[in-house]
This record gives structure tokens, sequence and C-alpha cells, in this order.
């Protein structure tokens, strides 16, 4: 979703405004822009629809270099206003120039105010608004940062806003609610972003705005406000995250890199947390046992992948730790009234941690009676690891591929491991199930590492959904919700539709979907489902559908007439879930790939939602 980079030094900013913007393209956006201002107050404002790419070749065109000293960037991923050069980012009004992540609500009702005031508007994007306002507003204060002050208080909706002002080419204001922002500090040199990724390059020196706050920054100094308006200090951290953005190594693409890491993320996400025969409660958080003790309800919010992971943890709570487990798409949950049952968890699962809908979902429960708020997340220092009690990080590192592949791994991982805590908390889970799960999760990376030889096999299967439209996944118990994260990454990385069934519903509406043009892609391992399963399989059989059913090499499916069977290894059932996960990654990079959609950026689609 859109980016932000900002920068003010003594050096020409415009390269690592660039770079900046380079580093946010995994995020997913359609056009992208950069204002820079230099010494004699000359402002500079280039936009362009597309790629980053197409932005440095128009800054290359240009006569002279580019020049500024302070400067803005943006990557804009459209909500008001197609996608179009006019709509792009930055924004200016006068001597301002502005960026913004977020959707002010109210900008028709405001741009109907400027325009009775006689500004006159160039474009579609809410950010205009912005753009005219705090120039307004401007006339009438002391500095930039009181005229954005002035302007956010007449603000509905969510944001994070950068403006610089050409006659103070020292200085850059930025302000947030709801969209996160990071300001990295260099020697004689600072900088902003909406994700520390876009700055690991140049430093590993960050500070986090909180809801509310206000910057001012210049290249000796960073001064910030509260929403009050008053002087705060806020934490400088230091990172430790690897520069993960670096290359794609031996891979093709992002996604495929990430699919083949699965087993060394998974081996992060488990070191310290089991050991040989035990799960490591203190592995999972020091001051977790007592929360444990006391849970009787477990409420998951998510979005996406996310939600699916969660689905997979709803069975795993009710049958390995007998504890009621309910979860719920953000979006939902945050508009409807809920009733929250006694001693409640509340667990939000996000990779990006800035999620817009679980953030707000979060925010709103926070006013509820759970007893605990647990977020699982892959992004250190993001707003929902801020703002919950308990963190679990899945560890997998950074994610660029746009569809989420080792971190739903590692968040069923991770979620298996906090089941079987509290299900040892509990006394549900006798010392031999541990131990068996246990022993599952430990023997899970090297047993993925080999199931990656199934590479060529599905690769060549993937050619069967050349001319396909329609897709339908089937699946049992857990393997329902895996089903919906197989039918999620087909369609976002293939663009054919695709839907996921729990195949005891197939009977009640989908067996009418079935022809010969329509795959019908069954998750079947050798489990105690797996006999109603087969009853399914031949619903489709004798309807003429093209099957291609994945199972354990120790059942008896066996290929047959319209019915591909791929065999796996034969796997702990515990494990099984997570394990039948990678060959439907691979399936749908595959058809990505022959069907020549950009796997690592599929259209429309953004990495990190941070708007409703
Ligand atoms: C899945 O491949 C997508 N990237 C998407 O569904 C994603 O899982 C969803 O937007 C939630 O994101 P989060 O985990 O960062 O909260």
């Amino acid at each position: 979703m859109c980016g932000i980079v900002g920068a003010v030094a003594q050096r020409n900013v415009t390269n690592i405004l660039i770079h900046g913007l380079h580093r946010l393209e995994y995020r997913g956006y359609d056009s992208s822009g950069i204002a820079v201002v230099d010494f004699k107050s000359n402002l500079t404002r280039i936009r362009c629809l597309g790629k980053v790419k197409n932005l440095e070749n128009a800054l290359k065109k240009k006569k002279e270099q580019v020049f500024g000293n302070i400067g803005i960037a943006h990557t804009r991923w459209a909500t008001h206003g197609e996608p179009s050069e006019i709509n792009a980012h930055p924004h200016t009004s006068g001597d301002i120039a502005v960026v913004h992540n977020g959707i002010i609500e109210n900008h028709e009702e405001l741009r109907k105010i400027l325009q009775s005031r006689g500004y006159i508007f160039a474009s579609e994007a809410d950010t205009e608004v912005l753009a005219h306002l705090i120039e307004w507003e401007l006339r009438f204060s002391n500095s930039l940062r009181e005229a954005v002050q002035k302007t956010t208080i007449q603000l509905e909706g969510t944001y994070g806003i950068v403006v610089i002002d050409r006659k103070n080419p020292k200085c850059l204001v930025v302000t947030r609610s709801g969209s996160p922002i990071v300001i990295g500090f260099g020697i004689n040199e600072n900088f902003l972003a909406s994700d520390q990724l876009a700055l690991l390059n140049i430093t590993r020196h960050f500070m986090y705005l909180e809801e509310g706050d206000l910057a001012e920054i210049t290249y000796q100094k960073v001064n910030v406000f509260d929403i009050k308006g008053q002087k705060v200090e806020r934490k400088i951290i230091e990172s430790n995250s690897k520069d993960h953005i670096a290359a794609k190594g031996q891979y093709h693409h992002f996604m495929q890199k990430e699919i083949f890491e699965q087993a060394s993320s998974l081996k992060n996400a488990i070191e310290g947390r089991i050991n040989k025969d035990l799960i490591l409660t203190n592995g999972i958080g020091v001051h977790i046992t007592k929360i444990l003790q006391k849970i009787e309800h477990v409420q998951i919010i998510a979005c996406g992948t996310s939600y699916n992971a969660g689905m997979t943890a709803r069975y795993w709570f009710e049958n390995l730790a007998g504890v009621a487990c309910d979860v719920e798409i953000a979006s939902e949950f945050r508009y409807r009234k809920f009733i929250t049952r006694s001693n409640s968890l509340l667990i939000t699962i996000s990779q990006s941690g800035e999620t817009a809908d679980t953030l707000a979902a979060l925010r709103l429960a926070k006013k509820k009676n759970y007893i605990s708020f647990m977020a699982i997340c892959n992004t250190e220092n993001s707003s929902l690891v801020r703002e919950s009690d308990l963190i679990l990080m899945i560890r997998a590192g950074a994610e660029i591929g746009v569809a989420s592949t080792k971190t739903f791994t590692n968040q069923l991982a991770i979620l298996l491991i906090l089941v079987t805590a509290l299900g040892k908390q509990k006394h549900f889970i006798s010392i031999e199930k541990e131990k068996e799960i246990v022993n599952a999760l430990n023997l899970l990376p090297k047993q993925i590492d080999n199931l990656l030889n199934l590479n060529q096999e599905i690769q060549y299967l993937s050619k069967g959904f050349i001319d396909k439209k329609n897709t339908l996944f089937l699946g049992r118990g857990e393997f329902y919700p895996i089903a919906m994260e197989a039918s999620l990454k087909l369609k976002e990385i293939s663009y054919i539709h695709s839907e996921a069934y729990a195949a005891g519903e197939l009977k009640h509406g989908p067996l009418a979907l079935i022809d010969v043009n329509m795959p019908v892609i069954v998750l079947a391992p050798n489990n105690e489902l797996l006999e109603k399963l087969k009853s399914n399989i031949e619903e489709v059989k004798a309807r003429g559908g093209i099957l291609y059913i994945f199972t354990s090499i120790d059942t008896d499916i066996k290929t047959d007439k319209g019915m591909t069977v791929i065999s796996l290894p034969s796997i702990s059932e515990i494990t099984a879930p997570i394990y039948y996960t990678i060959p439907m990654q691979l399936l749908s990079y595959y058809v990505g790939l022959i069907k020549g959609t950009n796997v690592d950026q599929p259209r429309n689609l953004a990495k990190s939602v941070t708007v409703e």
C-alpha cells in the first residue's frame, strides 16, 4: 500500500528518496512521485504512473541534475481517484508539497469549503485537500507546525502526512494518526518513512511516532509534540533487523525464495520455544503462565492469510487445549456489536502489524473486558506489537512477496506452540501428547526441505490450469482453512477465480459447478476424516470433475481417469496442515508464472493494507 519517504540533509537527498521508494515497492502501488527543494528554495516535483523505475527515468531525462537538500517521496495505491500522474503524490498548493498515507474521510466537505475560498483542484485525490488546507492555515500561522496542527484537528480519517514548505527548506513536518511513521537518525541528516525497511540501508537508529504525534525534523534535530501539542521525548531504538531487501539470490522471484526458505524460517520460529520433548512456556513469554491459567476462551482477529492461520488454530485450540475459540475477520469484528466471553484472551494475527482493520479491531476490543491482548506478528515495533500486552514474534524475516507464504507457516507453528502451552497449563494435554507435538515440530523443517523436491512435479501439474477460469479447493477439519489459504493464494497470484469449500458442503450447492472445466484440488491427508473425504472425491469423479488429490503415500488413493494423485511422504497428523500448505504455495506460484502475472506484486494488491 502507499509508502512514504522523507529526508533532510546537507547533501542531495534525491537518490536517498528514490532508493527508499524502491525498497517500499514490495508493498504494492500504482504511481509514484517526488518533490525536493534546494537551498535556493526551488521546488522540483515529478510524478509518474507505474513503477518507480519510470520516476527514476523521468528524473534522468531532466536537463539538469535534480537537486534538493530536503524532500518527500511517495508510492500511491489508489483509493480516491484512479491511478494517474495527476492523482499521484506529492500534491502541492502554493509553496506547500504534501505526501499522505491513509484516507481523509471528510475530504468532500473540506473540498467544498476550500473551493469556496478560491482553491482550484487539479486532482480527484483526497490528499490534495490537505495541501490546500495546510496552505490556507499557513497564512494565519507562525510556523508550518502550527499550520499542520490546525489542519489535523479538522480531519476525519487516518493519516501519515509529511509536508515541506518551499520558503523554509530546512524543516520537514510529519504527523500521524492511524498510519505508521518512523523517523531515522543519521549524522547531520535525518529521515522518515512509513516503514523502517525504506531506511535500513542508511540508518539503524529509529524513533516510532505515537498516535497523534507531530514532529519537526531538520538535518540537526528532531522535535516531537504529542496530540496535545506538548513537547515529548520518544525512545530511539537501535534496530537489529537484517537488511533482507537485498536480493533474490538464486531465485527468480521473492515469492519463490520465500517458499524455499520455509525450512529455515520454521527453525527460527521454534528455536528457544521447544526442546527435545517439551514446550518451553518461558520461550513464549515470561509472564504468560499466569495468563494461560486463566484463559477460558480465545478470540482471534485477523485478515487474509493471517485469518486463515487463525481458522486453522481454532481446531487446535479446541482439540488440543480444550479451550473454546472464535475467529473473526477484523473488518467484520470492528463493525458489529460483539459479546465478550468471560476470561477471554484476544489474539490478533498479522504479518505486517499495520493492517488497518486489525489495528482498529484491537483498539476497539481494548475498551472491552478481555483478560489480555496478544499479538502474533512478524514485524518488530509495528503498531500492533506496540499496542498489545503479549507479543509472540513469528521470526519469519522480511517477506517481500505480496502473497504471504513463509509467514503463514510460521504463524501456524507459533500458534501450535501456544496451543500446546495452553493445553499444558490446563492439564488437557498429556505428557505423551506434548512429546508428540514437540517431536513433530522438530522434524518439520527437514521434512519441508524434502517436500520441496516435489517442485518439478507441481510445475508440470500447473500446465493443466493455463486455460482454466475457476478452481475449487476442498478439505475437511483443519484442512478446510488450509484449502482456504490455497484458494486465496491461487486467486491472488494467478487471477483465476477460486473457492474453498469444506468438502462436506459440496453437496449443498457447489456440486452444481462441477464439469470438465473445473479443476478440483483436494487436500487428503491420512487422518480420521479420510474415509468421509473419499466419498466427496467420488461425488466429484462421478460428475466428470478434474481431480488433483494431494494425499499421503500410505493411503490407497491412486491416479485414475480424471484423477491425478500427488503422493506426499507420510507425516504426523499434527503438523500435516503446515506441511500440506507447501505444495499449494508451489502450485499457485507456477500457475502464476504460466499465466504471466507479476507474482511478487499482483495487480491491485498491497503487502500491508493500511487503509480500511
Ligand atoms: C495474503 O497473501 C495477503 N498478503 C493478504 O491476505 C494478507 O494476509 C492480509 O492483508 C493481512 O495482512 P497482515 O498479515 O499483514 O495483517
